[in-house]
């Protein structure tokens, strides 16, 4: 199965078919011949394919090609004649900042990160930054040295980011926008239940609730109980017609999203089941996320029952580097575990904010830190 595309590459439209499970470097080495993006461990941890989505660095190994769909992708190529990249190649010669040269791209692209965006760092926050590029040839020292010299140079303007603020010609102008755009602006977008969600990911899971069935659908066909037991999930109104408005929070590690927008949920009450679907904009990481949740109920005698659920996602935008399968995989199985935790407690008549100490986010903010790290690393 493929999907069709329509991205902006280096300031050029680009409409292609691809595969969902194609990420972005493979896309731009293979389809585009755009050679100058290294690959080098495709785990996310080397830093070598580090590279532009809407004027910000991502491991372009992480992102697949499809969630860039609207955005702007700037690769080591398309900032030949930028004046800031020439002030870092010309520091990097002089510094004698590369050997073998696989690191260099990866490393030019932290490099103009960090000298546009900060414009005070000193040794100590240089060597932070870079921490995420890895360097087998140089010892790191002569690169630091070419930063702070280009630092010294400053200030920097981030030209293309400005460009990515603005629609290229040919390239789909309103997904762009609604990206690049405070949140404030974003558009309040409602999804309906049968939206597709076209290159999304599928998971399935299952989890048993010491609860009858009954009191099981008692507690997860009313929306706002639903929320009440998933850290970081907001609803602030539901309609008669089941709209609903709210907000999801997630934080891996330092990158914090907080996914605001409008949704949908329908009930059968006769089977037990039901489906939300939405769509939500951070306005802080220019990212959007849409899913749909299916669930059904089954009785597993009279004191126990099943809760079956069925998701599918897609990520759109920076964060999409974090929306590798395996990733959110272990997000969701932690996610599910404390909310039939928590649905387990307003079974027994307990209240969720009192009892879960133990469960709220910054223990699942732990476990996500954690499920990143045994991702990156043992994939
Ligand atoms: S190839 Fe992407 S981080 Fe190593
Ligand atoms: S110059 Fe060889 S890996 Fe950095």
């Amino acid at each position: 199965m493929t999907a069709t595309t329509t991205l902006s590459v280096n300031g050029q439209a680009v409409s292609a078919s691809v595969e969902p499970r194609t990420h972005l470097a493979d896309f731009l080495r293979e389809s585009l011949n755009l050679t100058a993006t290294h690959i080098g461990c495709e785990h996310g941890v080397c830093g070598a394919c580090t590279l532009f989505v809407e004027g910000r660095p991502v491991r372009s190994c992480l992102t697949f090609a499809v969630s860039c769909g609207g955005a702007d992708v700037r690769t080591i190529e398309g900032l030949q004649d930028d004046p800031v990249m020439a002030r870092l190649r010309a520091a990097f010669t002089a510094h004698h900042a590369l050997q073998c040269g696989y690191c260099t791209p990866g490393m030019l692209a932290t490099a103009y990160d960090i000298v546009t965006r900060l414009p005070g760092a000193d040794e100590a926050r240089i060597r932070e930054e870079l921490a995420g590029n890895l360097c087998r040839c140089t010892g790191y020292a002569g690169i630091v040295e070419a930063i702070r010299d280009v630092l010294a140079q400053g200030p920097h303007a981030h030209e293309f980011a400005q460009l990515a603020r603005t629609a290229p010609s040919g390239a789909k102008a309103p997904a762009l926008a609604a990206v690049a755009a405070p949140e404030s602006s974003l558009p309040q977008q409602s999804a309906s239940a049968d939206e597709e969600i076209v290159g999304g990911v599928t998971l399935s899971r299952s989890v048993t609730v010491q609860a009858s069935q009954e009191r099981l659908w008692s507690i997860i066909s009313d929306p706002m109980t639903v929320a009440k037991c998933f850290p970081g999930a907001k609803v602030d109104s539901v309609s008669p017609e089941g709209l609903v408005a709210g907000s999801f929070t997630v934080t891996i590690g330092a990158v914090s999203a907080r996914f605001a927008g409008r949704g949908k949920v329908a009930f059968d009450g006769v089977a037990k089941s039901g489906m939300v679907s939405g769509m939500g904009d951070d306005g802080a990481s220019r990212s959007r996320a849409q899913g749909k949740v299916a669930f059904s109920t089954a009785a597993e005698g009279a004191d126990a029952s099943l809760l079956v659920v069925d998701i599918t996602y897609k990520i759109i935008g920076p964060l999409a580097q974090f929306a590798r399968a395996r990733l959110i995989a272990e997000i969701v199985d932690r996610l599910l575990k404390l909310f039939a935790n928590n649905v387990q407690l307003l079974a027994e008549g307990k209240d969720v904010s009192i009892e879960t100490g133990g469960f709220g986010l910054s223990m699942l903010l732990g476990a996500m830190v954690a499920a990143l790290r045994r991702a990156l690393f043992r994939e």
